[in-house]
């Protein structure tokens, strides 16, 4: 893939085939992807690198990998890998990523992309100068409620949105060397889980104008919890609450102007859509219609790669879904949200 474009002239890494993806970094996302490619239409594992060749091989054989590499730069110069997903700790997200846009290999990578702005940026820049394909892997905005969702949004079932609030939280036990809590791998709520309630309040209201983040932080000085309050353009509000201390339920709603629509927890995988339309009455709003939308579904996974699959069909080097756009103005309001809470 050569010549640079502005988003849409790069041609297909495997025209009328599928997919070969090579896995970097096999641990525990990296199987669920694993699983998602076997759902998914278009593509198949081809092969995997781990740091430590037992462990390529282990992965491998688990889940039916053809080849297998005892370091990710082999993987990525692996003539028969066509697309590389990058399932590494956030820290070393960009490093893997960029090396595979300069061969050429289109890239999904794991959130978040950069671990700060200025890394995102050096990765965006990457799959523009590269003419690459890349995408942030924010999973939910493929899934079925969340496709649902934007249907209802764009034909206004419950009027304007107004505000969202969406939480997510899982108690974890404290270990200062876990990626969760270590500054060196890019620990913290923000980072690893803020990321998802952060994006569906961009889908629903669009870019952030102001953010005002309180929380708290772990012994290691990253960002054990968050409650960010957030203007977006338009005057439109959320509320989005990230905690790796406390276990919540984990679910999201947006307010519009004439009902709501609410995400069950988990709302980084909700199995459906509830949409709640209200009239106005003497007693104030009074449900109108409650209606659930979008079918259970096994894994996850398989809808995001599909999309990817469809994109490099098209030759697109950025998803019109999760576009480069969104991706470098969640890294903006994490940056803030970090900086405000005093995280490392
Ligand atoms: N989409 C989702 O729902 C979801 C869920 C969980 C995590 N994630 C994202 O996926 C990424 C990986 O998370 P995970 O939970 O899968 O992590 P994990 O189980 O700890 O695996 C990460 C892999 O990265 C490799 N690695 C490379 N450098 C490393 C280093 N310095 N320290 C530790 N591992 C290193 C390791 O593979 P080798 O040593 O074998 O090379 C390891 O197996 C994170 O960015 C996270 O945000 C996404």
């Amino acid at each position: 893939m050569g010549a640079p474009t502005n988003g849409t002239a790069a041609p297909p890494p495997v025209p009328g085939g599928a997919v070969r993806w090579g896995i970097v970094g096999p641990g525990h996302i990296a199987g669920v992807f694993a699983q998602g490619l076997r759902l998914a239409r278009g593509g198949t594992l081809h092969a995997v690198a781990s740091r430590d060749p037992a462990r390529a091989a282990a992965f491998a054989a688990e889940h039916g990998a053809a080849r297998r590499h005892g370091s990710y730069d082999d993987l990525i110069a692996d003539p028969e890998v066509d697309a590389v997903y990058v399932a590494t700790p956030h820290a070393h997200h960009a490093a893997p990523t960029v090396a595979a846009l300069r061969a050429g290999k289109p890239v999904l990578c794991e959130k978040p992309l950069g671990i700060d702005p200025a890394t995102t940026e050096q990765m965006l820049a990457a799959s523009a100068d590269s003419g690459t394909f890349l995408m942030e892997a924010l999973w939910s905005r493929f899934l079925p409620a969340y496709v649902a969702l934007r249907d209802e949004l764009a034909a206004h079932t419950i009027g304007r949105p107004e505000h969202v609030e969406a939480e997510l939280g899982f108690r974890a036990s404290y270990d200062a060397g876990h990626r969760l809590f270590d500054p060196a791998l890019g620990g913290g709520a923000t980072l690893d889980i803020g990321v998802y309630p952060l994006q569906l309040a961009m889908l629903v209201l669009g870019p952030v104008e102001d953010v005002t983040a309180s929380g708290s932080l772990a012994p290691t000085g990253v960002d054990a919890s968050v409650v960010a309050e957030l203007r977006h353009a338009g005057g439109t509000t959320s509320r989005v609450v990230a905690s790796l201390t406390e276990d919540l339920p984990g679910t999201a709603q947006v307010l519009g102007t004439h009902g709501r629509l609410e995400l069950p927890g988990p709302m980084y995988a909700p199995q459906a859509l509830r949409v709640l339309t209200t009239a106005a009455s003497p007693d104030g709003p009074e449900i109108v219609s409650d209606t659930t939308l979008a079918a259970p579904f096994e894994g996850g996974m398989q809808f995001q790669v599909e999309h990817v699959h469809a994109c490099l069909a098209q030759g697109l080097r950025e998803s019109p879904v999760m576009p480069h756009a969104v991706t470098r103005h969640l890294a903006s309001v994490m940056a803030q949200v970090r900086r405000q809470l005093g995280a490392v």
